[in-house]
């Protein structure tokens, strides 16, 4: 066997991306270790969403590499051109980088238990027992194991939340993407979901973070990237972007962040 470390779950290199004449991401680069957490921060349009979006092959991108586990996307075509070239590895990339969004995006025709066993059962073709006995548990994990039969307009959203975490993870993904996975939450029901997410950082799972809550960016990290119009404009160990950051973007984004 190799001694060599893993390589990392997600590295992506000199990331370009446009939608029309609007040039969002211009040369990132992002790298996401196994177990390691990283969170993007970054104002409003900085380009955190597609960034993740990107990562995980939702949105194409225009330049750059893209690699999974060490395994690089291949490409078709250049620059407004370039896709993907192998369908099979899109799918394969995507279903284990599983993402959760700031809107949850439940089924609303089904119920909570449902909801998690749709994608195992449909996109992976898992036996549909296995799958059954396995939401459940992610279910009882995130604290909401009594709403399998609820349906999603019954839950609060904080409860809608930790079932879209539970779907999520019943894909059985290398990492997990959440998109500001807070913030339409009260922040009760807020600090009910951060629980979850702490105890999955604790628990060693790969994680990318897009949040504007910065105590949980500051608690949760390894590592930090703040974006600022499309370009990292620092990035490092959360005590010393957050104690001592460097540019003076990042103090004014910092200064305008009232929980760190
Ligand atoms: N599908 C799209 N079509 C056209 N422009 C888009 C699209 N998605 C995002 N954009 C634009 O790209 C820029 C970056 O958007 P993005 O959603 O990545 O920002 P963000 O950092 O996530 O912001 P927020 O903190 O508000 O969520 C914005 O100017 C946005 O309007
Ligand atoms: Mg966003």
């Amino acid at each position: 066997m190799s001694d060599q470390p893993a390589p990392p779950v997600i590295e992506i290199t000199g990331l370009h991306k446009s939608f029309g004449d609007l040039h969002v991401l211009r040369g990132v680069d992002l790298r996401a270790e196994a177990g390691g957490v990283v969170s993007l921060i970054g104002s409003s349009g900085s380009g955190k969403s597609t960034l993740l979006r990107c990562a995980n092959l939702l949105e194409d991108s225009q330049q750059g590499r893209i690699a999974f586990e060490g395994e690089e996307v291949q490409w078709r075509g250049t620059g407004p051109h370039r896709q993907p070239a192998d369908s099979h590895q899109v799918r394969r990339i995507r279903t284990n980088l599983s993402m959760v969004f700031q809107q949850f995006n439940l089924w609303a025709h089904m119920t909570i238990l449902q909801n998690v066993m749709e994608a195992p059962v449909t996109v992976l073709g898992r036996d549909k027992q296995e799958v059954e006995e396995a939401a459940r548990g992610y279910l009882d994990k995130v604290g909401i194991g009594d709403k399998c039969d609820a349906w999603p307009a019954q839950l609060s959203g904080g409860q809608q939340q930790r079932a879209a975490i539970a779907r999520a993870l019943c894909m059985e993904p290398r990492a997990l993407l959440f998109d500001e996975p807070t913030s339409a939450l009260d922040p009760e029901l807020e600090q009910e979901v951060v629980r979850v997410i702490k105890a999955l950082a604790a628990e060693g799972r790969t994680m990318v973070l897009v949040t504007h809550d910065m105590r949980l960016a500051r608690d949760l990290s390894d590592h930090v990237v703040f974006l600022h119009q499309g370009l990292i404009e620092e990035e490092g160990p959360p005590e010393a972007l957050f104690g001592t950051p460097q540019s003076a973007r990042l103090q004014q984004f910092l200064s305008h962040t009232t929980s760190q």
